[in-house]
């Protein structure tokens, strides 16, 4: 279901794109957990679902000029009309990451960068669970949440109203335990270009679900 939260993120992005590139598009660590997704497929040909895709720079931009099929899934128009811009050969849905479905067992691995954090914290749980049936046994899943204390803001940033929702670190790594999915690397990490630090995962989708 798309609240009202999710509809200040949606909205927010709409208006703040392409600000949103100029002033995040560039991050050390963002590549570096980019890189082990990429490290975690085949050379080539893998199919990927790139949660919260934004313009789709530079997460799906890499997936594709690898040679993967990349389905990129966002909620704001804006967003989206940049993808197919940037990224004619992708695959853009304009969707609630909340309220999209796929077939089970359809991606080799999910990519969900910064974007799982402006969700409401109590459907985080749910969507991880979704997260973990559209990957394929043994598919991956690579993704930031919240760190520190949960929580949920609304505030002004970069010019606009956003909205940002955090379960807490202990409460998420359960719900990926709970979904079947192993992590096979966590850790928080401070942003090298805001004052601001992540928890990232990278999960393993089991053979059976629970
Ligand atoms: C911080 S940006 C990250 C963009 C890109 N993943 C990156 O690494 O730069 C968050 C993106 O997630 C999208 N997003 C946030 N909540 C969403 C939701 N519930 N469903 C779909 N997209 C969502 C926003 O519209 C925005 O484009």
């Amino acid at each position: 279901m798309t609240t009202d939260k999710q509809r200040v993120v949606s909205s927010g992005y709409d208006q703040v794109a392409d600000a949103y590139l100029d002033r995040f598009g560039v991050s050390a660590v963002r590549q570096k957990w980019l890189e082990r997704l990429i490290g975690r497929l085949p050379v080539t040909g893998a199919k990927v679902l790139d949660l919260g895709c934004g313009a789709g720079v530079p997460v799906a931009r890499e997936l594709v000029a690898l040679g993967h099929a990349v389905v990129g899934v966002d909620g704001s128009r804006q967003q989206i009309a940049r993808a197919r811009q940037n990224l004619p050969d992708a695959v853009f849905v304009e969707a609630d990451m909340c309220s999209a479905v796929f077939e089970a067992g359809s991606f080799d691995a999910v990519g969900a960068f910064y974007s799982i954090t402006h969700v409401p914290a109590a459907q985080q749980r749910r969507l991880i669970a979704d997260i973990a049936t559209w990957l394929k046994p043994g598919g991956i899943l690579v993704a930031s949440f919240g760190a520190g204390p949960a929580g949920e803001w609304t505030g002004d940033w970069l010019g606009t109203t956003m909205f940002f929702g955090h379960a807490g670190e202990a409460e998420t790594l359960k719900s990926l335990a709970d979904a079947g999915l192993r992590v096979l690397d966590s850790s928080v990490e401070t942003q090298d270009n805001e004052d601001a630090a992540f928890l990232w995962i990278e999960a393993v989708r089991h053979r059976d679900l629970p």
